[in-house]
């Protein structure tokens, strides 16, 4: 990473929202308080009339963890960020209000549009080109468009506006330290990369399956459903990451291009029937926490027929993946927290006569909190040498220590846009599941159902 601390002002639009408060936030202090963030200065705005006293509330509460946890330099950079701080009223889709504050500040700017989708695009649009001070990057979040037409149609938007290395579309998995151990196993391990292929493994899962319900994030999530919210923007980078060609550096150029290439060669294929599967929890309960039916919690409009649960399984059509099936899952109030690609290899050609017992195949699993690798092995059991037995090899991996939205913007602050998705890919992520998506609203894969604190509906995932 570029060791330069380029951005002078950080400038969170939505300042006064969700994602703000609870994520951002933390994820800079955390980020500040490492001394990883000198010079910074922080300016939220946002449509509602906060008072500066409401503003420094917000930080004193969104600092405090990284605070406790600091010694004397990170908290008095802390109390620096609090100290220049100030929140500013703006209607950030009136012509000339965003290009009038950006005049004011300090540049190198960095805005982060903490804002729903659309009013995002609109900021831009109101933006012209001319009012845009040089080395501004602008910072979006998820989901970037809704389908590759739209996503398409707001890069061009972005791209009227600064270059694309200075365009950060947010996943905030791609600053989760384990995704990005994916490159160092895969990688700096020579035993690995002659077995990553198809003659080797039979089949590769990631799966995000979470105990959290709705949340009260209605109004969000009613309108994308767990093939946008998760597979769309979070697991087709994990799985691109599973799948690439080895690069020549983790520098942003090498790895994206790398990722693009593995996305351009990968589809889902009709029948949806057979090839994905949705469905919404009803109620139950998770260790004790009584769970309400999705449909009927508020601000959900159950005709809608919103996914709590997708599963799709896409093929890489290259030379290295021809024929693996990838299955990707996510899904809400599932009864068991399950995150983890789970690599299966396939089994042996012949386990020699004589051998008794399990003779299941080695699987690896890199998990994504708790952060760790597993390594599934048949081994001689005890007792009868010749009975077998599975055995598993674990290691802890090493967390980063900045959140994954430190990470994220430690990258916008030094110029990085390592963990950015680029403008091509974001497209194409979008091309990936278009046609499920057009399929789901024909109706062309049952919405199926499993109890809030189940394992999700029967026979899924085999
Ligand atoms: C977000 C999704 O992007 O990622 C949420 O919108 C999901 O629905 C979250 O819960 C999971 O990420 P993390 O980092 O909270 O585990």
């Amino acid at each position: 990473m570029t060791s330069q601390n380029s951005v002078k002002t950080l400038l969170i639009l939505g300042a006064s929202g969700d994602l703000t408060g609870r994520l951002l936030l933390p994820g800079l202090a955390r980020l500040v308080s490492r001394g990883r963030a000198g010079g910074l200065t922080l300016v939220g705005a946002g449509s509602d009339p906060w008072t500066p006293d409401q503003w420094a509330e917000r930080l004193e509460e969104s600092f405090a963890d990284a605070n406790s946890q600091a010694g004397a330099d990170g908290r008095r950079e802390l109390k620096r960020i609090r100290g220049t701080t100030s929140y500013r009223r703006i209607d950030v889709t009136a012509a000339g209000q965003l290009a009038g504050l950006l005049a004011e500040l300090q540049g190198p700017v960095a805005v982060y549009f903490a804002l729903p989708p659309h009013i995002s695009q609109l900021a831009c649009e109101a933006l012209d080109p001319g009012q845009v001070p040089a080395g501004t990057r602008l910072v979006m979040e998820k989901p970037f468009g809704s389908s590759e037409e739209s996503a398409r149609h707001l890069n061009e938007t972005l791209a009227a506006l600064v270059p694309e290395d200075h365009i950060h579309r947010v996943d905030h998995f791609l600053g989760k330290a384990t995704v990005l151990n994916i490159l160092g196993l895969r990688f700096a391990n020579a035993f690995l990369e002659p077995v990553w292929n198809r003659e080797h493994i039979e089949r590769v899962e990631i799966v995000f399956d979470e105990d959290l319900a709705l949340e009260g994030r209605a109004r969000y999530y009613d309108g994308a459903g767990a093939l946008r919210d998760m597979i769309q923007s979070h697991l087709l980078q994990i799985m691109a990451l599973m799948a690439i060609e080895p690069p020549a550096s983790v520098h942003e150029r090498d790895l994206r291009d790398a990722v693009a290439t593995v996305l351009r060669a990968s589809s889902i294929k009709a029948p949806f029937a057979k090839s994905t599967r949705r469905a919404r929890y009803t109620a139950g309960s998770i260790d004790g926490r009584k769970v309400p039916d999705y449909a009927k919690e508020d601000g959900v409009d159950a005709s809608r027929g919103t996914e709590t649960l997708a599963e799709v399984e896409v093929q890489i059509e290259n030379w290295r993946w021809q024929g693996v099936p990838f299955i990707l899952r996510s899904g809400k109030a599932l009864g068991t927290q399950r995150k983890e690609a789970v690599v299966t290899f396939r089994p042996v050609p012949q386990l020699p006569k004589g051998f008794s017992g399990v003779a299941s195949p080695n699987q690896l699993r890199i998990g994504f909190g708790p952060d760790t690798l597993q390594f599934d092995v048949d081994v001689n059991g005890p007792g009868d040498v010749l009975s077998l037995d599975r055995a598993t090899l674990k290691a802890e991996l090493s967390a980063s220590d900045l959140l994954p939205y430190g990470e994220v913007l430690e990258g916008v602050l030094t110029g990085d846009p390592l963990l950015s998705v680029r403008a091509d890919t974001a497209e194409d992520c979008w091309r990936i599941l278009g046609p499920v998506l057009k399929a789901w609203d024909r109706d062309s894969a049952p919405l199926e159902e499993y109890a809030a604190g189940s394992g999700g509906p029967a026979g899924w995932l085999a």
